[in-house]
């Protein structure tokens, strides 16, 4: 993490709502992939994603997303919101279910790392915006990362697939005979969950009706 806030203040965009948003991406992002070298590999590409993953509002239109994540550091924080609630939606994958329907570590660690990645690549200097192509940009950038810093081409592929599938339905290229695997799933629903502008009634307390 050290290394990143370095990368950050050196770029001028380090503050104490980035600090608090990045400890918080460490806690729930980072530190519960159990695997060092994935764990490791993800630190690492952290430091060379667009700046704009760490500054940039959720929504370019602000029709999606809540309004908490439609605000600077936005799309950071919807990836932190979704590494929060993944452990858990992992109960619900049955491919990914021991006998005692505990999920396993491995699916959770790639389930983690395709989150992070996933939304890295969505916007890049000069206003660039990749659109519903962005979880393939990301994996474009992943894999020949990853690759060199000498993660396992399985793991590596496996966070790269899920990075492109993340948006489910619809990602590029989704038809009706599209098979999702278990660890696309596993990234597209919390994304999802995270993501929908509905929350504000539920978390801004408006949804009851005076
Ligand atoms: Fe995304």
């Amino acid at each position: 993490m050290e290394e990143l806030q370095r990368r950050l203040e050196k770029a001028g965009i380090w503050d104490d709502e980035l600090e608090w948003r990045v400890r918080a991406l460490w806690k729930y992002g980072i530190e519960p992939i159990s695997d060092p070298k994935l764990r490791a590999t993800v630190g690492g590409f952290l430091l060379v994603v667009p700046l704009e993953f760490y500054t940039d509002h959720a929504s370019r239109s602000g029709n999606f997303h809540p309004p908490w994540q439609n605000v600077a550091h936005g799309t950071f924080l919807s990836i932190v919101e979704s590494c929060i609630v993944l452990p858990g939606w992992a109960r619900h994958i049955p491919e990914i279910l021991d006998a005692r329907k505990n999920p396993s570590q491995r699916a959770i660690d790639l389930g983690l790392a395709a989150t992070i990645v996933s939304d890295s690549w969505k916007k890049e200097p000069g206003d660039i915006h990749h659109g519903t192509d962005h979880g393939r940009v990301a994996a474009d950038h992943w894999t020949p990362f990853a690759l060199a810093a000498g993660l396992g081409r399985r793991t590596t592929m496996k966070v790269a697939e899920a990075s492109v599938m993340h948006m489910g339905v619809y990602a590029p290229d989704w038809t009706p005979h599209t098979k999702l695997s278990p660890i696309a799933r596993l990234v597209n629903l919390p994304d999802v969950a995270t993501s929908l502008p509905q929350l504000k009634l539920i978390y801004r307390n408006v949804a009851v009706i005076r």
